[in-house]
């Protein structure tokens, strides 16, 4: 049924030459679950975020995100179909405001040109105004 999980690894399997670091990992995470994978140094850990956002490839086993197959699709596809992204190093915009770094990682969101965007033209303003405030429900939360 849709939706009824949001994300679904299935048997995934990934190595680097002779080194074996997934061996059939499946998860699920469903509506409204934070889930948490934990595990010791060089576990696996950030080879399974990375193959759900498509930096590494996964030999062998399937991904979806919302019931479509992501597997093999690029990672801007997959971040547009709302599967974001952070990184172990956290790399932020040491100028700018908490508000404005999340604003900043909302560009895939915003669909007006950057010529609007550069002369704040009205459905340019409209749509900033409705990322800014996701972001403050971000920051709530
Ligand atoms: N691009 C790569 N080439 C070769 N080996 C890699 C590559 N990426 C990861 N590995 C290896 O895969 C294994 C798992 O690494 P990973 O970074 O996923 O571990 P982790 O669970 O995230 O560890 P940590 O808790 O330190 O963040 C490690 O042995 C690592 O050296
Ligand atoms: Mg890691």
């Amino acid at each position: 049924m849709k939706n009824q999980e949001v994300l679904k690894i299935d048997d995934i399997w990934l190595s680097f030459g002779g080194v074996h670091v997934l061996r059939g990992v499946s998860l699920a995470v469903r509506p409204h679950e934070i889930l948490a994978i934990i595990g010791p140094n060089g576990a696996g850990k950030t080879c399974i975020l990375n193959c759900v956002n498509a930096f590494y490839r996964p030999q062998k086993g399937r991904i979806f995100f919302d019931s479509v197959e992501i597997t093999h699709m690029a990672p801007d596809k997959i971040c547009a179909m709302g599967a974001a992204r952070v990184f172990q190093n956290i790399e932020l915009y040491a100028g700018l405001t908490t508000l404005e770094n999340l604003m900043a990682a909302r560009h895939s969101k915003m669909k007006q040109s950057i010529l609007s965007q550069a002369i704040w033209y009205g459905p340019a303003r409209n749509e900033e105004v409705r990322q800014r405030e996701s972001v403050e429900l971000i920051i709530d939360f």
